[in-house]
């Protein structure tokens, strides 16, 4: 159900950009950037037996801190788990990291909800961090160091 994406990925993935993030999104040349770029790991998810994607997952590695660039559902997939097995797998591949870090709208309370639950606490605010003026919620969660398991 969860693999790596790969550049045949993209223009859906755009689509469902579109829809979930309206000025925010990605287009492809972004989204290129994000499956090229260091430190990356992007990964799709499917629905069993078919290879449409219906979300999808970012994360960029950069020493100890892991950041969670993007986590998105198709509107009729969300509440099955498909986001909690996107992070499950980026949180299973942190690199060197040993805390992951995100910005979310503090307007998406969906979001918000989901990461608390996901074990994210708030740390901090970032006033007029997005295109609309609102402001971005900065959360954090720990994970395993290395040899701890
Ligand atoms: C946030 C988002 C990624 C969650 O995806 P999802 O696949 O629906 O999440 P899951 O099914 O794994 O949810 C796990 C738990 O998180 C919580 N949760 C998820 N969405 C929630 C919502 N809209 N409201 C309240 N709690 C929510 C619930 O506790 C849920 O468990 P439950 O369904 O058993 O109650 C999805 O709503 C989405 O793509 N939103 C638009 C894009 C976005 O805002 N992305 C995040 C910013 S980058």
């Amino acid at each position: 159900m969860i693999r790596l994406a790969t550049a045949a990925d993209l223009p859906g993935v755009a689509v469902l950009e579109r829809a979930l993030f309206g000025a925010e999104a990605w287009d492809e040349a972004a989204l290129r950037a994000e499956l090229d770029g260091p430190g990356r790991r992007f990964v799709v998810a499917h629905l069993d037996g078919t290879d449409e994607v219906v979300g999808y997952a970012v994360s960029m590695s950069l020493g100890d801190v892991v950041d969670l660039q993007r986590v998105a559902v198709r509107t009729d997939a969300q509440r099955g788990g498909v986001a909690t097995a996107l992070l499950d797998d980026l949180l299973e591949h942190p690199g060197e990291a040993d805390r992951m870090l995100l910005e979310v709208s503090a307007a998406n309370r969906g979001a918000i909800a989901f990461y608390a639950r996901a074990g994210f606490s708030r740390i901090d605010v970032r006033a007029r961090y997005y295109r609309d003026g609102s402001a971005a919620i900065v959360m954090r969660r720990a994970l395993l160091t290395h040899g701890d398991g």
